[in-house]
């Protein structure tokens, strides 16, 4: 018997050992064959559907050039990946370093190829290429249904061995470590103590013991957890998943997963769900996943999940304040996004007016000292001049707070009387205060949208058979802003010019130099040396089938640029949105 537990262990060891590495993060489920076969290709370094290209060729995943690449390559690269299409070519950007070699180069695809092995090309391993050159491609999502709230996503971080490990879990045998998970069921005992109902999981220690937190050492037969009672259904997957390294997520078990994970130290689970919760927040319009994983992140300490939900609150904002969770926003989230330059409204007196009627809803239940700290969040300097005169009489806490009302209008009209230069030398007027930025005011005058136009095309191919295919225009708007939100500018005019590219060929029109597709562009078309004093910190924003921003961007050289650190949100397809909105402030 002693023998025999011995053996078992040791295979459990041998096992462990095996596996371990090699992520799998597979979102929509596709089963993905663990061991890569010549010509398979992958995206590498991006999100889900984005990436370097590789290739796998003579047992090495190598990376491909981007000379020549367009439409025609990517549409391979997506197909044999299944993905329904190509999105478009990504050039230049960096997607940290590759480790293997270049494998193909001058490539060149007819665009109908079921694999990009099949193109023709150089030779493998041909280049004239540094890896700068490693091309990228984003491919089309839609039709994998990535929305809806019954979506479920497989992390599989296993190689192999996995089924028999997860036999071993299923069957008990041999296990030597015992779980009780206990949770308050609601009732009470007859002696006023909280009722606990439980179930046991019977583990191993030779598993278990990789993540300390378990105490599944040498003395130690079992541990009792407490968990909240919504958890317990979902604990006998989470010690699965320590054997397989698999399992599914759904919109229901996220948090708990992630709280588990978290909670034992399972750090590429926690890292893993973490990220699932980004895929998962644009799926709820009531928006109580968000605000609710908003306070979980907030409670556990989690800055990274904390931030990922607030941002989405604050470019979602005005959704958020029409939602069934709008009223029950607590006074600390409400506060932390009144903080955020990034909020997306139409313009500061939408904020004050709605501020103002969350306040009045909550009733004395907010105290005054909190009421006059949420309200000083306001950026008063930014309301539209002509709000701030009839901001006395349309404003619904004007009397109960009025020193902090009149204080704030003050420093609003000084604002929009007084020279930069009159302004600065007046020591009350802190010149890096948040109150004189704007955040991102969708309003006229300051922003414009479009979408990328797309028409259908026929083509007479070379069997004589029409082809049909889509073909996008390039989009542009002009629009003329104030110099700066200052009334005295009321009257000095920028005439902006915003474009959407979708290939080179428009952008070289235009003479600019495009790195991925689409690109959008917004320029001035005056000269801007006379207000050396003004710096424009314009925004992009990404709206998805026009429910919700997905992702802001910044312009550099007047060109949209990812510069998120914080993932962005998924959209399940490319019928985006481009809002662009000018954004003056003195610097
Ligand atoms: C997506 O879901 C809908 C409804 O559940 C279904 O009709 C459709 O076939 C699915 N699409 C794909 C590509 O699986
Ligand atoms: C593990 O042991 C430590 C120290 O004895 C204890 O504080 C902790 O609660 C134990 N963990 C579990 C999950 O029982
Ligand atoms: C988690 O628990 C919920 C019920 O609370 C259940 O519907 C779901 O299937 C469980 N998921 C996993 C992965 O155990
Ligand atoms: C946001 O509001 C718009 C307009 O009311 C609506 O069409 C859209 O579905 C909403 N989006 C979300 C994610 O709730
Ligand atoms: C203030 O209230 C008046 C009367 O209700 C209204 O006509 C006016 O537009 C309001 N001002 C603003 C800036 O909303
Ligand atoms: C863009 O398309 C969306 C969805 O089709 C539509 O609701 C919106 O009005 C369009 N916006 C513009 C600026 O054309
Ligand atoms: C933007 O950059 C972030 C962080 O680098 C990345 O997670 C995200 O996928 C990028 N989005 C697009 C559309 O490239």
């Amino acid at each position: 018997m002693l023998v025999h537990r011995k053996l078992l262990t040791l295979w459990l060891l041998l096992l462990l050992h095996v596996s371990g590495s090699a992520a799998r993060f597979n979102l929509f489920g596709h089963k993905k064959n663990p061991v890569p076969q010549e010509g398979d290709v992958r995206l590498f370094g991006g999100g889900v559907a984005d990436g370097r290209v590789e290739i796998y060729h003579e047992g090495q995943w190598g990376t491909v050039c981007d000379d020549d690449w367009d439409l025609a390559e990517a549409q391979v690269v997506c197909r044999q990946l299944r993905f329904p299409g190509a999105h478009s070519v990504v050039i230049g950007k960096d997607y940290s370093k590759a480790p293997g070699p270049i494998w193909l180069d001058d490539l060149k695809c007819q665009g109908t190829e079921n694999y990009l092995s099949t193109c023709t090309f150089k030779s493998w391993g041909t280049s004239d290429c540094s890896h700068k050159e490693d091309v990228g491609v984003i491919c089309e999502t839609s039709g994998s249904n990535v929305t809806g709230r019954d979506s479920s996503y497989s992390l599989d971080h296993s190689i192999s061995l996995s089924d028999e490990r997860g036999q071993i879990f299923d069957s008990g045998s041999g296990c030597d470590f015992s779980i009780t998970v206990m949770s308050a069921t609601g009732n009470t005992e007859e002696d006023g103590t909280p009722e606990m109902a439980g179930s046991t999981v019977c583990a191993h220690k030779a598993i278990l013991s990789q993540f300390p937190l378990f105490n599944a050492s040498e003395g130690i037969s079992g541990i009792t957890v407490d968990i909240g009672q919504a958890c317990q259904q979902n604990f006998s997957s989470f010690i699965r998943y320590i054997y397989t390294r698999k399992v599914e997520v759904t919109f229901s078990s996220v948090q708990c997963l992630h709280w588990l994970a978290s909670k034992f130290g399972v750090k590429q689970l926690m890292e893993d769900t973490g990220r699932l919760f980004s895929q998962i927040l644009p799926e709820d319009a009531t928006f109580h996943t968000q605000v609710s994983l908003y306070e979980y992140a907030a409670e556990t300490g989690d800055l990274v999940l904390q931030e990922n939900c607030i941002q989405y609150l604050a470019w979602n904002y005005q959704n958020l304040t029409s939602s069934p969770a709008w009223t029950q926003l607590s006074v600390e989230l409400l506060g932390a996004l009144l903080l955020r330059s990034d909020l997306v409204v139409p313009d500061e007196y939408f904020l004050l007016w709605n501020v103002e009627s969350w306040i009045r809803e909550k009733g004395d239940s907010i105290s005054s000292e909190t009421q006059v700290d949420l309200l000083k969040r306001i950026r008063f300097p930014m309301i539209p001049a002509e709000a701030l005169n009839d901001l006395e009489s349309n404003s619904s806490l004007y009397a109960t707070h009025e020193a902090m009302y009149r204080e704030n209008l003050l420093k609003a009209l000084q604002f929009n009387v007084l020279l930069f230069g009159n302004l600065v030398s007046n020591p009350k007027f802190d010149k890096d205060s948040d109150d004189y930025r704007p955040r991102i005011y969708t309003a006229e005058p300051w922003s414009t949208a479009m979408n990328r136009t797309q028409n259908r095309q026929m083509h007479y191919n070379q069997y004589n058979q029409y082809n049909q295919y889509y073909q996008y225009y390039p989009s542009s708007r002009v629009i003329n802003t104030p110099v700066h939100n200052s009334l005295i500018f009321k009257n000095n005019k920028i005439q902006w010019e915003a474009n959407v590219f979708n290939n080179q060929q428009e952008c070289s029109n235009r003479g600019v130099r495009c790195e991925s597709f689409p690109s959008a562009r917004l320029a001035p078309q005056n000269s801007l040396s006379e207000w050396r004093h003004i710096l424009f910190r314009n925004r992009l924003l990404l709206m998805c089938q026009g429910t919700y921003i997905f992702q802001v961007q910044d312009f550099k050289n007047h060109m949209a640029v990812n510069g998120s650190l914080a993932p962005a949100y998924p959209c399940p397809d490319d019928q985006y949105t481009y809002q662009f909105v000018v954004r003056p402030e003195y610097v």
